[in-house]
């Protein structure tokens, strides 16, 4: 297993680029099993998720092959339509192949993923639409089954507790794009990896409406060709910079920062009084002085609102901004799990209800031995460690890996004393793992 020690407070400078959107990938690699023709995915992040995600589309059945470190080539001419347990208890996101087997052989069994660090994650919506579809579901022995024989157009309302789901709008798309009649889905989620989707769908020959809206109105083809489809980068990982550098003394360019795609981010940057502009090209630049912004409170919402999987970094943020600040989930009402650790480091938040409650200080944090728990906290403990006084230890990087792709490495080019090492390497008085 590895970890960080990370030396904090050098500054920032120079420029990053952003790799290809995880979460755009994943639903885009289930989407190659629509067809039998070959699929060839562009810009696709070297990370742990797509590998994975790949070992299961191989264990379907499909070809696959990797020409280079971020292109993958799809073929999957003959596939069953079983995703066995011990493929999918290990990557929840494993469900948006339901959508796909539906649609392509009119049957699927695919085990349920269990259960996950940042919450409940139910797929009642998703199981809901595909009902709607006139498919027979079966929940039994921990596996879905659908029978899709009858299954034709029909009318879906995908809003649930918390606002319309990313994976299930995903799913019932790609389960409606191949099945006979026309689909509505409303209250669709509209977050660009699903807007990237259905441009991927499009490329193949599905007949979408309302791309890019909470109604999407698809016509069921006969069959769909293969294609070869760029993935959008990665928001979020464009997000962590600039909350990097807002926080920092810092100076840099991220490439690949569409401001279209992260405008609730940007506007809570501004109102914070953060000094950035926009470039040509997907360039945003940001320049940072510690301790210089105002507070600011967040809610997080599905798109276009404040994303969930931002919401760590800006506790961090928050943590080292004089004043206080009220963070609040609406997408999983449980993911402060990073708030704990940054406490460990002298960040000063309560948490009530689903709210976080931030009161900042000027250099509060200071390095400790810490815990990434999942994906975005890990990110937000290297962010409070880059800010802190001394050294921090981040422990289970393995889930930093699933999510950024060279991190580290992107990292150290902007001047960040971040170094990737063994856990055996960590003195043992420090380590918290037995
Ligand atoms: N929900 C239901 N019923 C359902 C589906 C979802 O109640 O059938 C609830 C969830 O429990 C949650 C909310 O609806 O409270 C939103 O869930 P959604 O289905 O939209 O999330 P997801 O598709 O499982 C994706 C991303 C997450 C990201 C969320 C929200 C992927 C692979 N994952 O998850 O990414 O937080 O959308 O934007 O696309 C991450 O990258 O760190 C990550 C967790």
């Amino acid at each position: 297993m590895d970890v960080f020690r990370i030396n904090g407070g050098r500054p920032l400078r120079g420029e990053v680029t952003v790799s290809g959107a995880k979460n755009a990938c994943l639903p885009i690699f289930a989407a190659t099993l629509l067809t039998g023709e070959t699929c060839v995915i562009e810009n696709v992040p070297d990370l742990s998720d797509l590998r994975f995600m790949a070992e299961i589309i191989e264990n379907l059945g499909a070809e696959v092959e990797r020409p280079d470190k971020n292109t993958w080539r799809i073929t999957a001419k003959n596939i069953t339509h079983r995703a066995p347990y011990d493929l999918v208890r290990r990557m929840r996101a494993s469900v948006c192949l339901l959508g796909p087997l539906v649609a392509r052989l009119k049957k699927a069994e695919v085990s349920l993923p269990g259960g996950c660090v940042i919450g409940p994650r139910p797929i009642d919506l998703h199981l809901k639409g595909l009902a709607k579809l006139n498919c027979e579901v079966d929940v039994r022995a921990g596996y879905v089954h659908i029978d899709a024989k009858r299954a034709r157009g029909g009318h879906v309302f995908l809003g649930g507790r918390h606002g319309s789901t990313v994976t299930g709008t995903a799913n019932i798309l790609m389960a409606a794009v191949l099945t006979p009649g026309v689909t509505r889905i409303e209250s669709a989620a509209c977050e660009p990896e699903v807007v990237d989707l259905c441009k991927m769908l499009l490329s193949m020959g599905a007949k979408i409406e309302g791309v890019g809206s909470h109604c999407l109105t698809i016509e069921g083809v006969d069959k769909l060709n293969g294609t070869t489809y760029r993935v959008i980068d990665d928001r979020i990982e464009a997000g962590t910079y600039l909350i990097a550098a807002a926080m920092l003394d810092a100076d840099i360019t991220v490439n690949g920062a569409h401001p279209e795609d992260l405008s609730a981010l940007l506007d809570k940057l501004e109102e914070a009084g953060a000094d950035f502009s926009i470039e040509l090209g997907g360039r945003i630049r940001m320049r940072g002085t510690p301790g210089t912004l105002n507070p600011v409170d967040v809610i997080t919402l599905p798109h276009p609102g404040f994303p969930t999987d931002l919401q760590a970094q800006m506790c961090t943020l928050m943590s080292v901004t004089p004043g206080l600040s009220i963070i609040t989930e609406r997408v999983y009402p449980n993911r402060f799990m990073h708030v704990p650790e940054l406490q460990r480091m002298g960040a000063d938040i309560a948490i009530e209800g689903a709210s976080a409650i931030v009161k900042g200080r000027r250099n509060p944090l200071s390095g400790a031995p810490v815990m990434a728990s999942d994906l975005r906290a890990s990110a937000a403990l290297i962010l409070a460690a880059m800010a802190a006084h001394g050294e921090t230890w981040v422990q289970r990087i393995y889930h930093l890996d699933r999510g950024y792709e060279n991190f580290d490495e992107k990292l150290r080019g902007l001047g960040a004393d971040v170094e990737r090492l063994n856990q055996d390497q960590m003195p043992k008085d420090l380590s918290g793992e037995s």
